[in-house]
């Protein structure tokens, strides 16, 4: 097998590996492992922004509080401490990269405010805050001299030997063959896996290969039931998807029936803007006793221009679409957004793997709980991001250079493209949808891991016959997600954030972390 060296592999290229890379280029060779063009991202798709304390009458206390509320009971305090203290600074370091936040006419930051925050707090770059960020950090990674840039390489294993990480076997694009790149350091940063589901916000890289590299390397997984559910998506079938920020009910946009009629106060005293996962279930709910297939978003009552300025690429979309904001409400549907659950770390993002890192929505930090807060999660990406860098520092000058006798474990197929995998995808996304979606219970969970172990073993059974390729192990990564996913909500015997069970309403008094490795496949709950 070809092989190539560095100091540092980094897998992602969002804001949680881009931030590490150009933080460690100042002390090491950094090569950068991403599966397409760099750009693309959950990053780039953004929308809201990224929650720090700049008003002068909120507090990084009452930051604290809205998100251990939001996690309903599972946040790890401390590290949620280390996450808003941290904010402010990480926010002035992204200004220092040139990404350019909106400011009022004073010179102030310009704030947004979200679901579950108790004020004025999101940064942001219009409704557009993911590109502005992720363009500066490319731009800058691209000029860096130290860092190596491997774009359209698809990371297929981590490898590990004897309990260490030593870094990654990678599809290469053009020769369509495996290339082994030994690190003294890997970080694991490939993002979310929204492409579980097959109503989702996220970019079509969103295949959750992170969370199946590590969890069969060993690595120790935390909490994979948590999905959080975006309650307002655009409601535009056949189209391709699109969010509507929070921001906007931010804004002042209610909830509405397709008559006017209002019904979050029915169910939360915050209304349109309770926690996600409350919301979620409210329209699914509200969709079903009145037998429509969405619910509505209403700007109306807002001067056009105003929102304009806030929102230029929602109102541009709905304008696409057709609607005009002053006259139109705009039609809405929950989907799968955010994983709060992955790869369990710690307050300096290192696994359960030695000198393997993880950061970013791959990672399981304890910072959200059951449920993230708003805006919380770039956030996390740059302070683990950083975080880990002054760890990579410490040690890097002490770590010899790698050996490895890792064979050529896999074979590459020749063709990209396959019906059965394209069809199994598909199927795969709808019986997550159905069986462990936004609602779930015991029966359609049993059903659900029978039907993706079938799945399963199909798709092992592909690779080992005739060889491997982006496309088929996309999928594997997708089913074993998604048992992740479904075995830990199986266990979870309570509701509690954005996990919600018919058959088990309540919430346990003590609240626990599913804590899972492959070798513990009685996916039992452990208390923290
Ligand atoms: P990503 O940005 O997803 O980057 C992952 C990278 O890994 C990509 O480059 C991908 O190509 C690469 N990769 C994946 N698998 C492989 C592989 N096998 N080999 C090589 N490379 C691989 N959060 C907020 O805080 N505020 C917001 O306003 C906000 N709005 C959002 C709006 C939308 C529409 C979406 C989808 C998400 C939003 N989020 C928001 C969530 C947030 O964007 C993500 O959680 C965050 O960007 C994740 O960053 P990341 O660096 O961990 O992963
Ligand atoms: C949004 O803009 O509504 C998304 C914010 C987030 O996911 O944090």
């Amino acid at each position: 097998m070809k092989t190539a060296d560095t100091d540092i592999l980094v897998l992602g290229s969002g804001i949680a590996g881009l931030f590490y890379a150009i933080k460690c280029s100042a002390f090491a060779k950094v090569t950068v492992v991403t599966k397409g063009h760099i750009g693309e991202s959950n990053t780039m798709y953004a929308q809201g922004g990224i929650a720090a304390v700049f008003d002068a009458t909120d507090t990084v206390a009452e930051h604290f509080n809205d998100t251990l509320t939001a996690g309903d009971g599972l946040c790890d305090r401390p590290t949620v401490q280390l996450l808003v203290n941290e904010a402010k600074q990480c926010v002035l370091e992204l200004e220092k990269l040139h990404v350019d936040f909106n400011k009022t006419q004073t010179g102030q930051f310009d704030l947004h405010r979200e679901g579950g925050h108790s004020h004025h707090r999101v940064v942001h770059h219009t409704d557009a805050t993911g590109r502005e960020v992720e363009n500066a950090l490319v731009k800058i990674a691209r000029s860096t001299p130290n860092i190596s840039i491997l774009e359209n390489h698809f990371a297929l294993d981590l490898l590990v030997e004897d309990g260490i990480c030593k870094g990654a076997i990678v599809l290469e694009p053009v020769h369509n063959r495996a290339l082994l790149v030994k690190a003294k350091l890997t970080m694991l940063a490939t993002g979310g896996s929204g492409q579980v589901y097959a109503h989702n916000t996220n970019p079509a890289i969103a295949t959750g290969d992170g969370f199946a590299m590590a969890f069969r390397a060993g690595a120790q997984m935390m909490n994979m039931e948590f999905v959080q559910f975006h309650p307002t998506v655009l409601y535009a079938p056949g189209k391709e998807t699109f969010l509507i920020s929070e921001a906007v009910r931010g804004f002042g946009a209610e909830l509405k029936h397709k008559d006017g009629t209002t019904f979050m106060e029915h169910y939360h005293p915050l209304k349109s803007l309770a926690p996600r996962d409350i919301v979620s279930r409210t329209i699914l709910h509200e969709m079903a006793i009145t037998n429509q297939p969405c619910v509505y978003l209403d700007l109306r009552p807002f001067d056009k221009q105003e929102a304009e300025k806030h929102f230029p690429n929602i109102c541009k979309r709905c304008a696409d679409e057709g609607l005009d904001i002053s006259k139109d409400m705009i039609p809405v549907v929950p989907a799968a957004h955010y994983m709060c659950g992955g790869v369990k770390t710690d307050l300096k993002a290192r696994t359960s793997i030695s000198h393997l890192y993880c950061c970013g929505e791959t990672s399981c930090t304890g910072v959200h709980g059951a449920n993230r807060l708003a805006s919380n999660s770039l956030l996390e990406g740059l302070v683990f991001a950083k975080q880990a860098s002054e760890e990579a520092h410490l040690l890097l000058s002490n770590l010899p250079d790698v050996e490895s006798g890792a064979l050529n474990i896999f074979s590459i197929a020749a063709t990209d493209s396959d019906v059965t995998v394209w069809k199994n995808k598909t199927a795969l996304q709808q019986i997550m949808w159905d069986d462990t979606g936004i609602i779930r219970n015991e029966i359609q969970l049993e059903i659900c891991i029978d039907k993706l172990g079938h799945m399963k073993e199909e798709t092992e059974r592909l690779i080992n016959k005739s060889g491997v390729n982006k496309e088929r192990m996309e999928l594997l990564n997708l089913i074993e997600t998604s048992l992740l996913i479904t075995r830990c909500a199986m266990i979870r015997t309570e509701s509690r954030g954005c996990h919600f069970r018919t058959d088990y309403p309540e919430k346990e008094p003590v609240a626990t972390d599913t804590l899972i490795d492959k070798w513990n496949y009685e996916y039992k709950a452990i208390t923290a």
